[in-house]
């Protein structure tokens, strides 16, 4: 299974990858992840994306694209990989097709997560994150059992510098501009499904398992 999410900041994306990697034993590839993770560790590249990430404009693709090709080279992804939040414009979308035909692969399926502006602008708001071992929260829609302490490990939970009101809306911005069209992008080589990002978890995840088996990916 080779999938690409996609759909705007706040769809769900990363929350669906999570479930999907364990469901389907494929590594979730989150190019958001790994930048995050190069800022904490203080690496360069991490130096140079943070400034980008805080003010929820895109990385440079030349950046991005590398890192997301040394990672599909790894032995991991030879069963499969979920792409969350990668491929983000034109010309990543074509750095990723490169990419894999470096490695004699393809992408089976690009689901695309539709939307709506208000639903994502509550979601990122009110998300919270685990310091310790990432889990993603809402305060609202899936809160952790006791306020500000992950239920998973007991890691102090914060709120991501990228999730205030006025970076979400510059993230949607963005969205808008520069990722949406790689809809008409998959759509013209047929590997696009629309599902509604407006679902809950579990229901999006119910879709999402028979969109697999229609397209006899189970
Ligand atoms: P990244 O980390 O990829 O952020 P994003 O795409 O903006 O996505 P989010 O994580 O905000 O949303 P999501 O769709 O994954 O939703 P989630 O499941 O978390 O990127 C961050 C930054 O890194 C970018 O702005 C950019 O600077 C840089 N970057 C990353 N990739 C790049 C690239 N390819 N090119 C250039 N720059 C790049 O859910 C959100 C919240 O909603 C959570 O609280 C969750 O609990 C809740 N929730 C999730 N699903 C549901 C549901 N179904 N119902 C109710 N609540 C839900």
């Amino acid at each position: 299974m080779r999938l690409v999410l996609l759909g705007p900041p706040g769809a769900g994306k990363g929350t669906q990858s999570v479930i999907l990697a364990k469901q389907y034993k494929v590594p979730h590839i989150s190019t958001g992840d790994i930048l995050r993770e190069s800022v904490k560790n203080g690496a360069s590249l991490g130096l140079k994306a943070k400034s980008y990430m805080d003010k929820g404009e895109l990385v440079p693709d030349d950046v991005v694209i590398g890192i997301a090709a040394e990672r599909l080279k790894m032995a991991d992804c030879k069963g499969g990989f979920i792409l969350d939040g990668f491929p983000r414009t034109l010309k990543q979308a074509e750095g990723l097709d490169e990419a894999l035909k470096g490695i004699g692969s393809g992408i089976d399926l690009v689901l695309y997560f539709e939307t709506g502006e208000q639903v994502a602008i509550t979601r990122l708001t009110g998300r919270r994150v685990c310091r310790k071992c990432g889990f993603n929260y809402h305060i609202k829609n899936i809160p952790p059992k006791k306020e500000g302490i992950c239920d998973k490990c007991g890691g102090e939970l914060f709120q991501r510098p990228d999730d205030t009101e006025t970076t979400v809306r510059n993230r949607l911005v963005v969205y808008e501009q520069q990722t949406k069209p790689l809809i008409a992008y998959y759509e013209k080589k047929g590997v696009l499904k629309k599902v509604s990002g407006d679902l809950d978890v579990q229901e999006l995840n119910d879709v999402l398992s028979k969109v697999f088996s229609e397209a006899q990916l189970v």
